[in-house]
């Protein structure tokens, strides 16, 4: 059994990229998995992801994976535009669902990839987190919690290519995408995507990445953006 893993299958990037592998039928399974999900999976908390490691493993061989989870503002907290702003609990939140759960994911899920054929492992970062491509300023957690996404990604894609010659670990930006996450800050930007939109992009972009992309940062077309 071949199995396609969405982790953050509720949010509007999941759960369009979990109906559009629906509908292309390339994969005996698609999972969804979130914290409204049966296993559920909520990434700051460990033992869920490895419960629902070890089901999907019941299930079959994931070739692919990939991750849709991440905050932009939770709560109360608004992305800040000033130093002025930065509050430690709201940074270590962000840090803690942005990075510290993916790279949780890595753990549990990447050790599941078959060992040979293709296989992939995405996480949505997003690019505002480049360092290189940062000309605008502000939104210091989020920024700085998917530049330590990127980092986690390229670190983990290392250690896999030693055990999984032919599997891909990389970080993907969607776009700017219609969802809950940007909709109160992208009231007036252009080319705004649908989400079924950008989850096809997406997996037109995950075809175009071989081995030789492993730890590295994409566009959703599979065009590479810098650190
Ligand atoms: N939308 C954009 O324009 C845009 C641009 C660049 C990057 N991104 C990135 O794309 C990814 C998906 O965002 P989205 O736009 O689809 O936002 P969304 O609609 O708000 O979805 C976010 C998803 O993350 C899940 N999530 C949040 N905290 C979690 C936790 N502790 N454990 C498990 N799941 C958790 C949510 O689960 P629940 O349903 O349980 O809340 C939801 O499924 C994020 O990483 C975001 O940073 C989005």
């Amino acid at each position: 059994m071949n199995i396609a893993v969405v982790v953050g299958s509720t949010g509007g990037i999941g759960r369009a990229l979990l109906e559009a592998l629906e509908a292309q039928g390339t994969f005996d399974e698609v999972i969804g998995l979130s914290r409204r999900t049966i296993p559920n999976v909520d990434v700051v908390d460990e033992a869920t992801i490895s419960a629902a490691a070890y089901t999907v493993a019941s299930r079959g061989t994931p070739r692919l994976i990939v991750d849709a989870t991440g905050v932009l503002a939770d709560g109360t907290a608004v992305p800040e535009k000033t130093i002025r702003a930065i509050e430690p609990e709201t940074m270590a939140r962000l840090f803690a669902t942005n990075s510290i759960g993916p790279v949780l994911l890595m753990k549990h899920f990447l050790p599941l990839l078959p060992r040979q054929g293709r296989a992939l492992f995405a996480t949505i970062s997003a690019k505002v987190g480049s360092i290189g491509d940062n000309r605008l300023g502000g939104w210091y957690s989020y920024r700085a919690s998917k530049a330590a996404l990127n980092q986690l990604v390229r670190t983990a894609a290392i250690e896999l290519s030693r055990t999984h010659p032919e599997a891909i670990c990389v970080a993907v930006h969607p776009g700017t995408v219609a969802t809950p996450l940007s909709s109160p800050f992208a009231k007036n930007r252009l080319n705004v995507l649908a989400p079924a939109d950008a989850a096809l992009d997406l997996l037109a972009g995950f075809a175009r990445l071989g081995p030789q992309h492993s730890g590295g940062f994409f566009d959703r077309h599979g065009a590479p953006l810098p650190y």
